[in-house]
């Protein structure tokens, strides 16, 4: 069991980005999460290709890319060429959700696959031996700052029976909510990586809120 920590930087400062960058470079943080919107799969829009490939540039951590877009697997080649070290895409975006891990694959990525708050992890047993991670959403995409759904403790670990059932190494991944107070309870119950947007950035410091993740 792995714990790892990714911040989100969609709470980071967008006038100041390389100084936020070059926090969790120095910081514990394993990954550096970035959400990219489409304004169609979900209510937002974030930032595209060129932001990542300028973070890219600077970071000394992997990038873990969210796909929240429609039709992700148009956009593979982009975002390999932009940086990414894992790309997720949602499994409700995805109908051909096999090829699209396949040319994840292909284009020596790590590949992920997201599950909204309403989706079944049973929905994943066909493909769990392919994937690299699972990612469950422990709000509902779109926004940093949401209420972490209490139903995802219970999501996690039937992840995480699924997930030996099939022999599959996928790492579990929660995104959304998460801070010190839920992530020793998120672990117990089998996540390996932690996203942490608000709770990072709107400390006075973040560097010490990654460290408390770390170490829950
Ligand atoms: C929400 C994004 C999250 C977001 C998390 O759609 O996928 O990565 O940045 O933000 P917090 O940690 O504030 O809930
Ligand atoms: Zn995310």
């Amino acid at each position: 069991m792995s714990r790892l920590v990714a911040p989100s930087l969609l709470a980071a400062d967008f006038t100041n980005l390389k100084q936020d960058v070059e926090m969790i470079n120095k910081s514990e943080a394993d990954w550096l999460h970035m959400d990219v919107m489409d304004g169609v799969f979900v209510p937002n829009i974030s930032f595209g290709m060129p932001v990542i490939a300028a973070v890219h540039a600077i970071s000394v951590k992997p990038l873990d890319v969210h796909l929240m877009i429609v039709q992700p697997e148009r956009y593979i080649d982009a975002f390999k060429e932009a940086g990414a070290y894992l790309l997720n895409v949602h499994y409700e975006a995805s109908p051909h959700l096999h090829r699209t891990v396949e040319s994840i694959h292909q284009k020596g990525m790590k590949a992920g696959v997201t599950l909204n708050p309403h989706t079944s992890v049973n929905l994943l047993e066909d493909i769990l031996p392919d994937l690299d991670l699972v990612l469950i959403m422990s709000v509902n995409p779109g926004f940093g700052g949401q209420k972490f759904i209490e139903n995802s403790y219970d999501k996690v670990s039937r992840l995480k029976d699924l997930i030996l059932k099939r022999n599959s190494k996928a790492l579990i991944e929660i995104d959304g909510g998460v801070t010190s107070a839920n992530a020793r309870q998120l672990y117990d119950a089998g996540a390996d990586v932690l996203v942490a947007g608000s709770y990072v950035f709107n400390d006075s410091n973040p560097t010490e809120a990654i460290k408390a993740l770390k170490k829950a």
